[in-house]
């Protein structure tokens, strides 16, 4: 009691030594080490330098008070000054002479004759017949004091640590709507990015934040009538109270009090949230935030390390090598960590309907797009990293799936034997020797002969029996038994579409009963197993939203079948040329740019550049989702050339097939490209290209477009 009386004695006593003066003159100058502010009356708040970093800011705080209290900072992200500089008040308004020119902290529209720094903590600059030209209360920073308003598309904006007072990661906005949300900066003013509302949207424009002496926290709309009590109020107004309203530094805003008599701290009388995890973006990417003891604290991804461990918001970044598609490491196996209860922004490029968390794993180890996914239940959405936005939820049993990569044993071949096999093995032999040791060296080492030849047995068994094709990313194709598809497909029983050189029949995977689509080859060209293997890795290592995926293949003899996903929608013949199913021109539009997009994967993006050879509508698939995928690519190099259907030997099919086939020119990309133009033509036009029913002129859509195309020039 009697300090806190010495402290305000102190400040009185500074206060006189300094301008202890309500009206501060143009003319009038402060410098940081002398006359380094301007007080207000009963010298609680000061308006001057304040020391930030290994500088001096400007802008009012508490002069009356022990704890540093910083209320406003003007041009809060203006680097330090140094204590040569001089703050002059002139008829243009506050500013600093630099080597550059004026600095002008603040610069009102007509010219100020006369400032005040007000005890309410307001800094106001007055023209000459007395009107206001400028008060810090039109200008808040993270602060509001009572008597302050936040008008309506104002908002506050959090320091970025107690010590700094420039623009933080927080804010919180006034919106014209008439709500009053938070968000981290940055960000739309959407909902998905909020993390706290007063609910209040649709009171109208101009409603504005208020807030009384009695710490009375309220929203009024235009009429002035309170359509929202943010705080109650009713706390004591006598003259030893201060309080004030802040977003802090960790996003959540509080109403603060303060008891001049005793020699208190500010304390919290109200607050936005009680968990210090809801600011959205407090854990900076990759990394999500666990509330611990009511702290809040971040956590790195999986396998993923602290970019500075002393910064929260620097988040975390891998610590194995990223696997991007174009370059893969054969060097990584990649498996999938689990992080339950824990929920994240969803910015997923591509959204599976799945209810088993296997399915969602499998889906993504088998997407080299794929760097993580979210589980919830019923939907597997696919993302990309950084993640944001990360926090546990012990009340969500939604889940995070992400992908690391775990360094590949270099002596394991990666083609063959899946990793596990031969871990066995070891723990094997392990187990033998510690068990016979007793026995010396000699049984120890035919033990060990006796296990390595199991393996080796063990070994060749799962390589006839298994032969799965493994792929880079450590997914394998599966090899079915020509049996298996027997039964899977019901004896071949459901036909699903015919063409030159295959039928495909729709079959279940025995088990999950997901539906697939078996496509038996005839008149394959890669006749060696060895070869037909090498070629359906090339197709099996393609991955991409907008091709039909191959799942697996069978191998027995003559037999040669192929495991494709399963689409529901059928082809794009189908929909298009059929009148109830044609989309609408968004759609149809959307179909275009997204067959496109598997094309450039194709011909640009993938491992081995692969020329379809065969594009038309009924070779691109949609699946549930009215997605296209483009089927049977890879096939040109397995299938012998089709006689059937083309004039010129090549694979194709009249009518799609470029004009320079049929002069034997080398085949490039150009030739899907001019293919792909045809189809863009008849998505347009939703008819096919040769239609002998309509009138001779119009029969053939692109001489009819070319035509058209001359004569509008
Ligand atoms: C402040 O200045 C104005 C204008 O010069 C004057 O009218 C007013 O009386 C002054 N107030 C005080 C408290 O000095
Ligand atoms: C501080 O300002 C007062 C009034 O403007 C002036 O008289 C005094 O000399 C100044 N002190 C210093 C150290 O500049
Ligand atoms: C202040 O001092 C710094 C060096 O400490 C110098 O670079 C700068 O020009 C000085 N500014 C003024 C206004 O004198
Ligand atoms: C002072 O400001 C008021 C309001 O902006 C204006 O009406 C008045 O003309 C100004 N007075 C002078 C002397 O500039
Ligand atoms: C909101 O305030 C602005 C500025 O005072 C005014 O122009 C506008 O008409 C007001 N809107 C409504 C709906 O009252
Ligand atoms: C404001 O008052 C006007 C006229 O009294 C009324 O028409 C309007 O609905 C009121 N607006 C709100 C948001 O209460
Ligand atoms: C807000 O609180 C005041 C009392 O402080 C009360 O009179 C008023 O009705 C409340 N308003 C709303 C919208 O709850
Ligand atoms: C006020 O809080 C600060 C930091 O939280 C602490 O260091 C200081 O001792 C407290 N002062 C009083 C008087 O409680
Ligand atoms: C923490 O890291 C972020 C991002 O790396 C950086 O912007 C920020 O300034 C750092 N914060 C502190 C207090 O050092
Ligand atoms: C994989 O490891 C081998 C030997 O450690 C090394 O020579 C090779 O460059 C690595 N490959 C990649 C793609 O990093």
């Amino acid at each position: 009691m009697a300090c806190l009386a010495c402290l305000l004695a102190l400040a009185f006593v500074a206060a006189e030594a300094q301008q202890m003066q309500s009206n501060i003159s143009q003319g009038s100058s402060l410098t940081p080490t002398t006359n380094s502010t301007w007080l207000s009356r009963s010298g609680l708040y000061a308006f001057g330098f304040y020391r930030q970093g290994n500088g001096y800011a400007v802008g009012i705080f508490l002069a009356g008070i022990p704890e540093e209290t910083v209320v406003w900072t003007a041009n809060r992200d203006d680097p330090p000054f140094s204590n040569n500089a001089t703050l002059r008040f002139t008829g243009d308004g506050l500013a600093l002479p630099t080597a550059e020119g004026q600095n002008y902290l603040v610069k009102p529209s007509s010219t100020p004759s006369y400032a005040s720094m007000l005890d309410s903590g307001n800094f106001v600059l007055y023209n000459s017949s007395r009107e206001i030209v400028w008060q810090s209360f039109d200008h808040p920073t993270d602060t509001l004091l009572p008597g302050q308003r936040l008008l309506s598309g104002n908002e506050l904006f959090s320091a970025k640590s107690e010590a700094d007072h420039s623009t933080g990661i927080f804010r919180l906005k006034m919106q014209n709507d008439g709500n009053l949300v938070q968000y981290p900066v940055d960000t739309p003013d959407t909902r998905p990015y909020a993390f706290y509302s007063s609910s209040t949207s649709g009171a109208g424009e101009n409603v504005t934040l208020n807030f009384g002496a009695d710490g009375h926290l309220y929203l009024l709309n235009r009429n002035g009538t309170n359509i929202r009590n943010i705080t109650e109020g009713g706390l004591p107004t006598d003259e030893g109270k201060l309080y004030l309203m802040r977003i802090d530094v960790g996003g959540i805003f509080r109403l603060y009090s303060h008891d001049l008599k005793k020699n208190a701290n500010w304390s919290v009388q109200w607050e936005s949230s009680n968990d210090k995890c809801d600011p959205k973006g407090l854990c900076g990417l990759n990394s999500y935030c666990v509330s611990i003891d009511l702290q809040p604290d971040c956590r790195c991804l999986p396998r993923f390390e602290y970019v500075n461990q002393g910064n929260q918001t620097s988040g975390c970044e891998r610590n194995f090598v990223a696997d991007a598609c174009k370059n893969r490491n054969e060097n990584f196996t990649y498996t999938m960590e689990e992080l339950e209860s824990t929920t994240w922004e969803d910015v997923s490029y591509m959204n599976l309907r799945l209810s088993d968390r296997n399915d969602c794993i499998q889906g993504c180890l088998e997407d080299c797009n794929c760097e993580a996914a979210l589980f919830d239940g019923t939907n597997c959405r696919k993302q990309r990293l950084p993640l944001r936005y990360g926090r546990r939820d012990t009340g969500t049993s939604d889940r995070a799936l992400i992908k690391v990569g775990v360094p590949r044993k270099p002596d394991t071949d990666p083609r063959i034997v899946q990793p596990g096999n031969k871990k066995k093995g070891r723990t094997g032999i392990l187990i033998i020797g510690l068990s016979f040791t007793a026995f010396g060296s000699i049984l120890l080492l035919i033990s060990v002969i006796v296990w390595w030849k199991h393996n080796v047995w063990a070994y060749k068994r799962m390589s006839a029996v298994n032969g799965d094709l493994e792929l880079n990313e450590g997914v394998a194709l599966r090899r079915y038994a020509y049996e298996e598809l027997e039964e899977m497909t019901n004896n071949f029983k459901e036909e699903l579409g015919r063409g030159a050189s295959s039928t495909v029949y729709k079959g279940l995977i025995l088990g999950t009963q997901k539906p697939v689509a078996v496509k038996r080859l005839e008149k394959v060209a890669a006749e060696g197993e060895t070869e037909f293997q090498t070629e359906i890795r090339v197709i099996g290592r393609t991955h991409h939203k907008n091709l039909v995926r191959l799942l697996g293949y069978c191998l027995d003899g003559a037999k040669k079948l192929l495991v494709y996903e399963y689409m529901s929608n059928g082809s794009l013949a189908d929909v298009l040329f059929t009148r109830e199913r044609q989309p609408f021109w968004e759609e149809r539009m959307g179909i275009a740019r997204n067959i496109a997009r598997g094309f450039l994967y194709l011909h640009e993006e993938c491992d081995a550049q692969i020329i379809h050879c065969d594009i038309k509508p009924q070779n691109i698939l949609l699946d549930e989702f009215m997605c296209p995928k483009i089927s049977d690519f890879g096939l040109a190099k397995l299938l012998k050339a089709d006689q059937t259907r083309t004039t010129t030997g090549i694979r194709g099919t009249k009518g799609y097939v470029a004009p320079e086939w049929h002069r034997k020119m080398p085949i490039t990309v150009k030739a899907d490209v001019y293919s792909f133009g045809i189809v863009l033509l008849e998505i347009i036009c939703c008819r096919r290209n040769v239609d002998w029913s309509l009138p001779e002129e119009e029969a053939i859509l692109d001489e009819l477009a070319y035509n058209n195309y001359h004569t509008s020039r």
